[in-house]
């Protein structure tokens, strides 16, 4: 557990521990923009130096003369923001080359001492090169969170290739090894037993020939289908080099370690398609899969019965749904409805940009397959509604766990939003995850099914002895206030139920700095909103100032909420997760009081109950 613990809470700074000799290391400049760096691979990391704001260098990887990787890297000119460590420990012992071509051609023309153009290379990485046997990996980030899974470095997209098997979570991500913006798609990946303390694994799967790795799936190939072995992993990601294609790779020990398939790609089209998520289907005997057609704006189903050949079905989604932006990240699965049994299926379709607040936002269609076709439910007038899974500005790319147990449905978001993910102000990791969330379904006062979201279960655990609990406090203009923890940074769990009397009710978090996020409950309206534009940080892009808004679904005049408070974030739910909201929120010290207050006449808290949160003490 401790080792568990180490790894959730290393949010890191790196850099060397043990400084190699000079010797293992020489830089020599053969041009105006290549240099070939010597290193005799003794310590175990090459430190890169990055400066976040130059243009990619490219570094390839000689053993023996031969390329064996390829990445790019945003190689220090002349302040560094933080090191990256490249692994030197599958080549211990050799003699390697990195080989590095700088974006522009460093030629400076030179002064009357030395008449005509002469090669001046003084970018800072050149001299600041190390090498480390050991990372330190102790947190320097403010924004980290400290129970959201986040990247140890590096930057992190889209959760891919989820599933789980034998009590053990996996999740996949979308990950920079060598920067905090998006470059070198690679799998990352990190395991759990309890969908809180996450550990950090050794890389997934990795750029290759056929370019990059991006994203996609993973199942248990119990039936031995596609010839890897029973309950083999499978995963299906897309190859993204000049065009986009369908790769396999297998995977014999439960999703550590992954061999590309030698026939690769399997699904091969003339146009953008990527993110293929599959799943086995019992009633047919055969595998379905979706792929976002991307820029058609729609989903392709296929059928396989091995995995490796594929029959394109059919196609959902023409001219349905939000369709402001390219489709990316489906999945399509099977939900029960509660008390009827009946069956319904959710086919969920990233979307960016178009999503309610701007950018990038999660859209999800409720209707039946019948293990070829998709065909979405429609209002008694034949048209089918846009339905959102989140309400914030923050939860993107999510799709959910295969093989989850009893029946679960369990979904993950990435924590942001590619209208300003890149600058978002951490340095030495970037984005983290939502919290994990189960989805089940509700029939709305329109008669249509929608999907509930409700915070997953073993997340209750987080909770530690309560703070505050109190119980019928009428509030007025003037409201209540309610202390949130100070010694673990106000990182909580608040509760709180609402008897509005059908008056406006306000939630306000503060800080003595002045931030504030002003949330707000308007039952006459059946809304409620969140507004950050005050609140701390919000200057580093002009989309990230935000008003988020949700249907509440009520028709009491009642509400209760579960609120998520973590370093950078705030995820709320309705306690049947009728709706959720997630936003970032970049505070310039935490957030210490929750007001709570009826702007006109008085309403009733009929209990609010906070819940520290310190995920050292669990
Ligand atoms: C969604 C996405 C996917 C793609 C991946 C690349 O955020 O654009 O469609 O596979 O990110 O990192």
């Amino acid at each position: 557990m401790k080792k568990i613990l180490t790894a959730i809470l290393s949010a890191v700074v790196l850099f060397p521990t043990l400084a190699g000799e000079k010797h293992d290391l020489k830089v020599v400049n053969v041009g105006p923009s290549q240099t070939m760096v010597r290193i005799h691979a003794i310590d175990n990391y090459l430190m890169l130096p990055v400066q976040e704001s130059v243009d990619d260098s490219k570094v390839e990887l000689l053993v023996n003369g031969k390329i064996v990787k390829t990445f790019y890297v945003r190689l220090a000119n002349n302040n560094v923001d933080y090191t990256v460590p490249f692994n030197l420990s599958p080549y211990k012992g050799e003699n390697v080359v990195l080989r590095v071509t700088a974006p522009h051609s460093q030629t400076v023309l030179n002064t009357s001492l030395h008449p005509g153009k002469q090669t001046v290379r003084k970018e800072l990485w050149l001299s600041d090169l190390k090498l480390a046997d050991t990372l330190n990996v102790s947190n320097t980030e403010k924004y980290r969170p400290v129970y959201h899974h986040t990247p140890l470095y590096g930057w992190m997209n889209d959760p891919n290739g989820m599933f789980y098997k034998d009590g053990v979570w996996n999740l996949y991500y979308q990950w920079n090894p060598y920067g905090s913006r998006w470059q070198n798609m690679t799998w990352g990946h990190s395991t759990s037993t309890d969908l809180i303390h996450w550990e950090h694994q050794p890389v997934a799967i990795e750029p290759n020939d056929l370019g990059s790795i991006f994203s996609g799936s993973a199942a248990i190939d119990r039936n031995n289908t596609a010839g890897f072995g029973e309950n083999a992993v499978i995963a299906l990601y897309t190859s993204a080099g000049d065009y986009q294609m369908q790769s396999l790779a297998a995977s014999t020990d439960d999703g550590l370690t992954f061999d590309n398939y030698a026939d690769n790609p399997v699904i091969t089209l003339p146009t953008e398609a990527r993110d293929p998520n599959m799943f086995f289907n019992k009633e047919t005997g055969l595998w379905n899969l979706v792929l976002a057609h991307a820029l058609e704006k729609e989903i392709l189903l296929f059928t396989s019965p091995d995995l490796k050949t594929w029959t394109l079905a059919s196609h959902f989604g023409k001219g349905l749904g939000a369709r402001d932006g390219v489709w990316e990240c489906p999945d399509l699965f099977e939900l029960t409805v509660p008390g009827s049994g009946d069956k319904k299926w959710m086919m969920i379709v990233n979307l960016n940009p178009g999503g309610p607040f701007g950018g990038s936002a999660t859209q999800y269609f409720i209707g039946n397959f019948d293990g070829e076709t998709f065909t979405a439910d429609t209002t008694p007038g034949g048209y089918v509604p846009t339905k959102w899974l989140d309400f914030g500005k923050d939860f993107y790319a999510a799709v959910s766990w295969s093989d989850a147990p009893a029946n679960r449905r369990t979904v993950i978001g990435w924590m942001s939003n590619w209208q300003y993910a890149d600058q978002v102000p951490t340095l030495q990791f970037r984005s983290a995850n939502t919290l994990p969330r189960e989805i089940g379904l509700f029939r709305g006062a329109d008669g249509q099914y929608y999907a509930s979201s409700k915070p997953s279960p073993e997340l209750l655990k987080l909770r530690q002895q309560a703070s505050v609990s109190l119980k019928n406090v009428n509030i007025n203009r003037l409201g209540h206030t309610v202390e949130l923890p100070a010694a673990n940074d106000g990182i909580c769990e608040i509760v709180v139920d609402i008897v509005s009397n059908n008056n406006p009710v306000r939630l306000t978090l503060s800080n003595a700095a002045g931030d504030k996020v002003v949330m707000a409950y308007d039952s006459k309206a059946h809304l409620f909103t969140f507004d950050r534009t005050q609140s701390g940080n919000v200057d580093f892009n002009e989309n990230y100032p935000a008003l988020t808004v949700a249907p509440t679904f009520e028709n009491n005049g009642k509400i209760s909420l579960r609120i998520f408070i973590d370093r950078s974030s705030i995820e709320i739910f309705e306690k049947d997760g009728k709706f959720a909201m997630t936003n970032l929120v970049l505070p310039t010290e935490p957030f210490s009081q929750l007001n709570i207050n009826s702007t006109s006449g008085n309403a009733r808290l009929s209990g609010v109950t906070v819940y520290p949160i310190s995920v050292e003490n669990k």
